[in-house]
């Protein structure tokens, strides 16, 4: 028996084995079902609030919210900053989270619309929002609108009544400003929208090839008054193409203040306003495919280009081309062969992107595609019928 006792020191050393296993075995128990909850919580994030259905006759899906895109804004997330951001996503109400368009012309108004109905037939469960000026709501006193004016009243209750759209009518940015002049209207009316918090912004005119990445941008980063896209890899600059705002009162006060104390593009009341690169979507949001894409940048497309690849790993392209007319214009054939990527995938790309939009613009706004002609070679009449081509 004697020698099956055991000494102080070797009980003491059982002992504390035994309490470094339990402690092991309570770490991991616990680690396993933080994990697991942390799991169920995640896809209760995952399916959201969905808005009213557009068409209640259909099943409802969840919108795909693609983890690839869920990261914060500030650089490569730590393990703390991960779960505060699922924190953060917890408390996450769609109805506070929305995309927004802004027009200030009769003939941005389409492509404005245009994305928002791609945002819907996408099922993106965060609000859509158009603001606009709010003289276009003046009734006409004999009740006849410019057909200008017909088209524009017609495209706005399409959006409110077909896709869900807020209408939300601005103000010129500098009190007493003429309000007919699209100049006296400003991005920076983004700041006025303080019931949100979080807003992005996409400059049109363009085509959304994959709202769910731009969900997850939204749903999942941190709220910081300006978020911009790059003007170049280099960063040095915002560029308008994507913003994502947290809108509040002070910063609405201080670019209105600004914007009164001289007349400034967006860009530049925007650029003195909120500095490179600290206002800029970090490069660790964006390192994961194409958020937006310049359609001219296919024209220098090399050979191992791949246009299904393209399109798997691209949000947004924007169809703006210095060398072109807009998208919503009919390019004689000649210049369309002249202009189109030599690339053949590229060009099928190119070609599909244009034809999607020309498309769109019928179904979505019945609209065809403007008149084009250079305007050297226009004369009078071919300029008349530019100008009234949406009748
Ligand atoms: C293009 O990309 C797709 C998807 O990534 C791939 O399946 C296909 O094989 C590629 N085609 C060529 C010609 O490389």
């Amino acid at each position: 028996m004697g020698r099956l006792l055991l000494s102080s020191g070797q009980v003491s050393v059982i002992l504390s084995a035994v309490i470094v296993f339990l402690f092991t075995l309570a770490l991991f128990l616990s680690g396993y079902v933080l994990q697991q909850r942390y799991v169920q919580n995640l896809q209760a994030v995952i399916k959201p609030r969905l808005p009213k259905p557009l068409q209640p006759e259909k099943p409802i899906e969840p919108p795909k919210l693609d983890m690839k895109w869920a990261r914060p804004m500030g650089g490569r997330p730590e393990v703390d900053e991960t779960y505060s951001q699922y924190i953060a996503g917890q408390t996450m109400d769609w109805s506070r989270l929305g995309y927004v368009q802004v027009v200030r012309e009769h003939v941005e108004l389409c492509s404005a619309v245009m994305l928002l109905s791609d945002l819907a037939r996408m099922k993106s469960p965060a609000k859509r929002i158009l603001m606009f000026p709010k003289l276009w709501l003046a009734i006409a006193e004999d009740g006849e609108y410019s057909p200008e004016m017909a088209t524009t009243r017609r495209l706005l209750r399409a959006a409110a009544r077909r896709y869900g759209v807020t209408l939300i009518p601005m103000e010129p940015i500098v009190e007493g400003a003429d309000d007919t002049l699209p100049s006296s209207y400003s991005l920076a009316s983004l700041y006025s929208l303080v019931d949100f918090e979080r807003i992005m912004y996409l400059q049109g005119p363009g085509v959304l090839l994959d709202a769910s990445a731009l969900d997850s941008l939204l749903a999942f980063s941190k709220s910081e008054p300006m978020a911009a896209y790059p003007a170049t890899p280099e960063r040095r600059d915002l560029s308008t193409s994507l913003l994502m705002i947290h809108p509040s009162q002070q910063s609405f006060s201080q670019l209105k203040a600004l914007r009164a104390s001289k007349p400034t593009s967006d860009l530049d009341l925007l650029r003195s306003t909120f500095s490179a690169p600290e206002s800029l979507m970090s490069e660790w949001s964006l390192s994961m495919g194409n958020v937006v894409y310049e359609a001219q940048d296919l024209r220098l497309a090399v050979d191992d280009f791949n246009a299904t690849a393209f399109e798997q790993a691209t949000t947004f392209v924007r169809l703006s081309d210095p060398a072109m007319p807009g998208p919503e214009y009919d390019m004689p054939f000649p210049d369309r062969v002249r202009l189109r990527p030599q690339n053949l995938q590229a060009e099928e790309a190119w070609s599909k992107l244009y034809e999607r939009f020309r498309q769109q613009r019928m179904e979505v706004c019945g609209l065809d595609l403007e008149v084009y002609e250079a305007p050297v070679l226009s004369d009078g009449a071919d300029a008349m019928r530019a100008v009234s081509g949406e009748l």
